[in-house]
């Protein structure tokens, strides 16, 4: 088959750290079906499916399900994530071992569905971590601080005129566990991350201590600000909440310097009664496959931070090092089997929610314009888009 790529730009196919496939337990919001789509219109070729599903994947059973309802659908290659802890309150390890030498391989742990609030455990999850090499991503958030006040205090303070929303919920996280893990000589990866004090800490320990330690930071945290929330449109709620355009600004150089490695959706979909209530009751999160890599080219390629060169590295190489995947995010070897993207710079899109391949439409940026196209997508050699439209798999999208 044939495509005609005149005026394309080719990408190495784009590796998301985060995503939430929702499967098992949330399918009202979306399935392995629908999530594999929205990635491979938003370019992607591999997925990491994070573990806060019903029940959470903390086991070899869950995690296998996910792994092979990837392989059905065959859009984009789907590693199921393993939650570090079980129990109600996370207070004992998962048998991370067994999520590992399931069909699964699991190389990817983290502390999503159960917040890994008590350092003991974490410390432990981290040395577990570094017996299987594998690398624990940190959500950063303690909930204590951050949804109380998000949920609550949020609207509250905003009224009173106080700062809501306490970025030391995140920046003390970060900072311990930056120990953590250079006592156990573990890797870390530091998910979302949202504040400009986050990217100093993480400058700091990496001066300061042999620390094995990644991070990403979220389209939507490069591009909106704590200003989309002042009229408390529940599409806009998310963990960790959007920011001062200040760190916003940060964040933008801590990507284009290598302080943040890479960029990670949390492509997070809600069912419609999750975000069509009041801000209080809203669900956190909004959806980012399809949209991620034109406001990666708004925010850091038409600012000048980083060139195509850059977009490949931010995109695919570095999630893929980070993951320990050989298969993806590196160039080409004769003969081998492709995994592309290629991009229209110049095909200009409207964002219209409904329209989007998810079985969710909490998007951030309806009626938003976006610059760049993603025209087709390969997996293996194999097109999984191809002139914008999904092929084969289980599902077509509805877009
Ligand atoms: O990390 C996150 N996951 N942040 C959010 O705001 C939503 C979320 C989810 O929905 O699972
Ligand atoms: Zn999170
Ligand atoms: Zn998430």
């Amino acid at each position: 088959e044939i495509v005609d790529a005149g005026g394309l730009i080719a990408l190495p196919g784009l590796v998301d750290l985060h995503t939430h496939l929702r499967e098992p337990g949330g399918e009202e919001a979306e399935t392995v079906a629908t999530g594999s789509a929205a990635a491979a219109l938003g370019g992607y070729t591999a997925v990491f499916a994070m573990p806060n599903t019903d029940p959470v994947a903390d086991s070899p059973v869950v995690v296998e399900h996910v792994w092979r309802r990837g392989r059905e659908v065959g859009l984009v290659d789907v590693h199921p994530v393993g939650a570090v802890t079980v129990g109600l309150g996370g207070e004992r390890l998962a048998e991370m071992g067994m999520m590992a030498a399931s069909p699964a391989g699991v190389r990817m742990f983290s502390d999503d569905g159960r917040c890994v609030n008590d350092p003991l455990v974490m410390r432990r999850a981290l040395e577990y971590a570094r017996a299987l090499d594998a690398v624990v991503a940190q959500h950063a958030e303690d909930h204590r601080l951050t949804v109380g006040a998000q949920a609550h205090e949020g609207p509250v303070a905003a009224r009173l005129g106080l700062a809501g929303w306490d970025p030391t919920a995140e920046e003390s996280i970060v900072a311990r566990d930056v120990m953590l893990a250079a006592t156990a000589g573990a890797r870390l990866h530091v998910c979302h991350l949202s504040t400009a004090r986050s990217a100093a800490v993480l400058r700091w320990a990496r001066e300061h201590y042999e620390v094995r330690v990644s991070a990403e930071v979220t389209p939507h945290h490069l591009l909106l600000t704590d200003t989309a929330v002042q009229d408390y449109d529940p599409v806009h709620k998310v963990n960790p909440p959007l920011r001062p355009a200040a760190d916003t600004e940060a964040l933008r150089r801590a990507l284009a310097d290598g302080t943040v490695d890479c960029v990670a959706t949390d492509h997070a979909p809600h069912a419609v009664e999750a975000k069509d209530c009041e801000w209080s009751a809203a669900r956190p999160g909004m959806l980012g496959l399809q949209t991620a890599l034109p406001v990666v080219v708004t925010t850091m390629v038409a600012t000048g931070l980083l060139d195509w060169r850059g977009v490949a590295r931010v995109c695919s190489e570095a999630p893929a090092r980070i993951a320990g995947l050989t298969d993806q995010g590196r160039p080409l070897t004769p003969g081998e089997p492709a995994n592309l993207a290629l991009v229209d710079p110049d095909a200009a899109w409207t964002v219209r929610g409904a329209e989007l391949a998810s079985r969710a439409d909490n998007t951030p940026y309806e009626g938003m314009e976006m610059p760049v196209s993603v025209v087709h997508t390969m997996l293996r050699g194999r097109w999984t888009v191809r002139d914008g439209k999904v092929q084969d798999g289980e599902v077509q999208g509805h877009g």
